[in-house]
């Protein structure tokens, strides 16, 4: 456990919006489940926020197991981490409501990620432009001092710790500040080398196996170098993908042989999946098994839902109490 994170209430969300990716797993699924041993941490599938995209009951809740499967399969321990369904502590939205009245217009309005889909012309929401607010009081309702996310998502913790800050100003001092912190992947390139998104539809899924992840790695986007000509593995997808998996070594021995040209591109990716299959299949086999139980899931995500409901009840009853409503409704 590293020193900086020890005693530490680490939290993080992930939205249950599609199949997880490989983007998702470097991003942020690794990392929380490797913090597991380094704090407290408190995980949850932030259903509420995917409501912004997803308007299919069916999507939704089918999402939401999968994405239970996923983590439970790649390793988080729910007797070490509180792991649980966002919608299923409601206090969280009437702590966003509160927070909400202590935020400035303009700090949401230069929200990069909801600027970013209304210029893809995706048709915005009040939810949309609300979001970062449930961020905030998913983050502050647990009273969380670590926040552990990929790049997009920083401004959204420090708009937190501006939320938080305003709150503390007004009200005496509730919260502490969150920090965020880091994983060194923080931009895993898709199969066409922007970004890897669902929303881009260039993802490599986590629990792909067989004929379809085998189209899909192959089907990565390169250029037209000839096999016979040296590679520049700084320019290519495959390669920054293959080093995700592999060790120094390994990623030096493919780098010499771009280089020195004679390899193709196909090569290359064979090496990747091979990588990918090797890297993954213990936990295939893992989420097979739990989802031939999903009682046990469910179980694992209540028992998480009562203990982080515990927690928020008792930070809201504090808020409550500080802006001058009754801890608790009266009736
Ligand atoms: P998507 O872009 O596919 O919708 P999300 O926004 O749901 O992904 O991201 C979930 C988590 O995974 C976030 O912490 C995010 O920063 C991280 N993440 C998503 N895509 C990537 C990527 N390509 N590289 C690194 N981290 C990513
Ligand atoms: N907005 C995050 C994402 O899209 C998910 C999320 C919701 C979250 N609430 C959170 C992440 C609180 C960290 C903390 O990835």
């Amino acid at each position: 456990m590293s020193q900086k994170e020890a005693g530490k209430r680490i939290l993080s969300g992930v939205q249950p919006s599609g199949k997880l990716h490989l983007g998702n797993y470097f991003g942020a699924v690794k990392q929380h489940i490797e913090l597991q041993n380094s704090g407290e941490c408190f995980y949850f599938i932030a259903d509420y926020h995917s409501l912004t995209t997803v308007h299919d009951a069916k999507t939704l809740s089918q999402n939401t197991l999968d994405v239970a499967l996923d983590y439970l399969a790649l390793g988080l321990d729910p007797a070490k981490a509180v792991f649980f369904r966002q919608s299923d502590v409601p206090e969280v939205n009437e702590l966003a409501w509160i927070l909400s009245t202590v935020t400035n217009m303009g700090l949401l309005e230069r929200a990069v990620s909801y600027k970013e889909k209304v210029d893809k012309g995706i048709d915005a929401s009040v939810g949309l432009f609300y979001y970062p607010i449930l961020m905030a009081a998913d983050i502050l309702i647990y009273r969380s001092s670590l926040v552990p996310v990929g790049k997009d998502q920083v401004q959204h913790i420090e708009m937190t710790q501006d939320i938080a800050g305003k709150f503390n100003r007004c009200f005496g001092e509730i919260f502490p500040i969150p920090g965020f912190r880091l994983d060194k992947e923080s931009k895993v390139p898709g199969v066409d080398g922007q970004k890897m998104s669902k929303s881009y539809g260039n993802t490599i899924e986590i629990f792909a196996e067989g004929k379809p992840l085998e189209k899909r790695v192959m089907g990565i986007v390169t250029d037209s170098t000839p096999v016979e000509s040296p590679k520049d593995p700084t320019k290519c997808n495959v390669f920054a993908l293959y080093s995700l998996f592999a060790s120094e070594a390994e990623k030096t021995a493919l780098e010499q042989k771009y280089r020195s040209g004679g390899m193709g591109y196909g090569e290359a990716k064979k090496a990747l999946l091979a990588k990918v299959n090797e890297h993954f299949s213990a936990a295939r086999e893992k989420r097979k098994e739990l989802a031939s139980r999903p009682g046990e899931v469910e179980d694992i995500l209540k028992a998480g839902a009562r203990r982080a409901r515990e927690e928020a009840r008792a930070t809201i009853r504090l808020v409550r109490r500080a802006v001058g409503m009754k801890d608790e409704p009266t009736l």
